[in-house]
């Protein structure tokens, strides 16, 4: 099973714009979403579904996700004849509201990769989870057994979240509290990586409150960000790796632990903070983020 990795930042780009994909590959985000759904006019679909076949076959730079149509749209099938190629890392499955939707994506890219002879499972699926009935859903949705495996990984999306609950997006973020902590919580109870969060909308000129949504977002588990500006990248990229001063303390806590473990002494304290088992554990994983994000103490 071929997995993702890490996403802090996902640029989505509309199909019917070759140029920025090209720019967008190499604009310094983990992943681009060449999207087929909602950034495309519905008068447009089969020309975007040409246009993003032709990107995905010329890819050979990085993490390229294609967001298709949503099961029940008409537009999904269609979709997944023209854009699965080896060089497509997955797909972003848009309004995934029950383990329905899961196995019937799953279903219908074992078709794809069989056809073209891709071994079972090679495309991972981003599923987008934007409605109440989805927020609800979320622990069985990721529950749902897969056979091959299959990487499905959950990213929230806030705009049809609130057009579902007739609600509006502030900048200060407390709407989005309750669905993003529930989706974090299900991904982690039910074995899946962090998720990924919504775009920042409601200013694109604001980098410092995209910061702060960011930050916000981090504190509640998610990985990552989707972005729909270049502009996003940066802070995000900043804001979901770990900061030096995390480092070396991580990397203080985990010498300190060591050597205090092999003289059989399993918790102690540095700086007034508590050390244990899981305090440690904690400051390894940052330290593989570093190492993962090119950082070093
Ligand atoms: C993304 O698709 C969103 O609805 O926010
Ligand atoms: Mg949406």
């Amino acid at each position: 099973m071929k997995t993702i990795g890490m996403l802090r930042t996902a640029l989505f780009v509309p199909a019917t714009r070759p140029d920025r994909i090209d720019k967008a590959l190499s604009a310094g985000a983990d992943a681009v979403i060449i999207d087929l759904e909602d950034a495309v006019a519905h008068a447009l679909k089969s020309e975007a579904r040409e246009i993003a076949r032709k990107k995905v076959l010329e890819n050979v730079r990085g993490k390229l996700i294609v967001r298709v149509n949503a099961i029940g749209s008409g537009h999904n099938r269609k979709d997944l004849e023209f854009v699965p190629a080896a060089s497509l890392t997955g797909i972003m499955l848009p309004k995934v509201e029950s383990g329905d939707h899961i196995r019937e994506i799953h279903e219908r890219l074992l078709t794809c990769e069989k056809d073209r002879g891709i071994p079972p499972g090679s495309f991972s699926v981003i599923a987008l989870i934007e409605s109440a009935r989805g927020v609800q859903n979320v622990f069985r949705i990721f529950s749902e057994a897969i056979t091959p495996a299959r990487e499905f990984m959950a990213a929230f999306g806030a705009a049809d979240y609130s057009l579902d609950m007739g609600i509006n997006i502030t900048r200060d973020g407390a709407e989005l509290n309750y669905p993003r902590s529930r989706i974090a919580v299900a991904c982690r109870a039910a074995g899946k990586e962090p998720p990924v969060d919504t775009p920042f909308m409601i200013d694109l000129k604001d980098l410092d409150a995209l910061r702060t949504d960011a930050g916000r977002a981090k504190a509640l588990g998610f990985q990552g960000k989707l972005c729909i500006h270049p502009s996003q990248i940066a802070p995000c990229n900043e804001i979901f790796s770990p900061t030096p001063e995390e480092i070396s303390y991580a990397s203080r806590v985990v010498e300190a632990f060591e050597k205090s473990e092999a003289e059989g002494i399993g918790a102690l304290q540095l700086d007034g903070k508590f050390i244990d088992y899981p305090v440690v554990e904690r400051s390894r994983r940052i330290i593989r983020l570093s190492e993962s994000v090119g950082r070093v103490k």
